[in-house]
């Protein structure tokens, strides 16, 4: 087993490391930088099916759902396609209406999950196109999907999902363009953006990786809080969404992902100088809210971390300690504040000693219901 880790103490902390590489894997022989477009033959979609496209259903659990909430956002903006989000477990057991024209897209790591292959068998029985995003070569969910997309990571051990995490957002948006462009909802141009930033992506996760003893300092700062909060807006509300998750599974610290827009008709109430507040403030166009919200918080006392960009020259006016990723493409964010926030919560769980591959009650894939 040690020689399996390479080196590293945990299979999470060398999964966390190996992503310049998996997500490099993951879009390689896809991107089209002179065409302004991205490859995806494995789709078997014509340029007319595409067009025709009017919903689309993305269904998964857990850290494969956080990503599926990015997937819709991206859908929705570059391909103009309405895109339906849907906790597995829930959608199988609900009414969904639908009527066979629909995509429904199924993101899943080890394509074992027993809830997504019933929600995603309950679909196809309307007569919907399938498209699966996995990780694991000739896993069941290959065998029931019209088309595989693979996330190409690499063999994932520790319990808390990293670099397949990363991989599939990438898959996302690689479809979001090679649908958008298709449909001409972006131009080759805006594309080209996209695909120079994604190639950029592998260098500056490595410059996140490169920050560790900062994000190792704050973790072992706050290890001793009950709670945490994860605040962020549209992009990066799953990017809150899976810090939460990825800080409760293996620190056993309680953590709520919010959309920071909602803290008020709730949680506000639960917030103290006891309680950290994770913001992920990278630029965008709800870079002014999510500051307000960061101004409410520190109204109530907390104590606010934030995550911004290299060249945010005014966040640490509003909070208390700053994360640092590197500036990209506003789309791309999500990817390096997920890494940041995936070693704030190695190093929290590792200053508390906590079995941190394979945490109590957790497994790597739920194939019973
Ligand atoms: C388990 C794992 C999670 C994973 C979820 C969905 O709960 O512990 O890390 O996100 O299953 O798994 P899947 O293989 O369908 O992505």
């Amino acid at each position: 087993e040690a020689a399996e880790k390479a080196g590293y103490e945990h299979f999470m902390l060398k999964e966390i490391h190996e992503q310049p590489t998996s997500i490099q894997n993951t879009f390689a022989g896809k991107l089209s930088e002179l065409e302004g477009n991205v490859t995806l033959e494995e789709l078997y979609l014509s340029k007319e099916e595409i067009k025709r496209l009017k919903r689309a259903t993305i269904i998964a659990c857990g850290t494969s759902w956080n990503a599926g909430i990015l997937g819709k956002y991206l859908f929705e903006k570059l391909a103009g396609i309405h895109t339906d989000i849907e906790t597995a477990s829930e959608f199988r057991y609900s009414n969904p209406v639908l009527c066979g024209e629909e995509l429904t897209i199924a993101i899943t790591q080890s394509g074992e999950t027993a809830d997504t292959l019933a929600a995603v068998r309950s679909s196809t029985s309307y007569g919907c196109r399938s498209i699966a995003i996995t990780n694991v070569v000739g896993s069941t969910i290959t065998r029931e999907s019209d088309s595989v997309l693979y996330t190409r990571a690499g063999p994932e051990i520790g319990v808390a999902a990293t670099k397949t995490f990363t991989a599939q957002l990438i898959v996302l948006y690689m479809l979001a363009i090679n649908l958008g462009r298709a449909r001409g909802v972006i131009s080759a141009d805006e594309a080209k953006d996209l695909i120079v930033a994604i190639k950029r992506l592998p260098g500056q996760i490595q410059k996140v990786l490169s920050r560790k003893d900062t994000i190792n300092e704050c973790a072992v700062q706050f290890a001793d809080k009950r709670d945490y909060f994860f605040i962020g807006r549209y992009l990066n509300f799953p990017v809150a969404l899976e810090g939460a998750l990825k800080l409760k599974e293996i620190s056993y610290i309680h953590a709520e992902g919010y959309a920071a827009g909602e803290l008020k008709h709730g949680p506000l109430a639960l917030i103290t100088d006891e309680t950290p507040v994770v913001a992920i403030a990278t630029k965008g166009h709800t870079y002014e809210k999510i500051l307000s919200n960061i101004k409410e918080v520190k109204a109530r006392n907390a104590t606010v971390i934030a995550v911004a960009d290299d060249d945010d020259t005014e966040i640490e006016k509003y909070v208390d300690v700053v994360i640092r990723v590197p500036s990209t493409h506003e789309l791309l964010a999500p990817v390096l504040s997920s890494v940041a926030l995936q070693l704030l919560s190695y190093y929290t769980a590792l200053a508390k000693d906590c079995s941190i591959d394979k945490p109590r009650n957790l497994a790597k894939s739920v194939t019973v219901e």
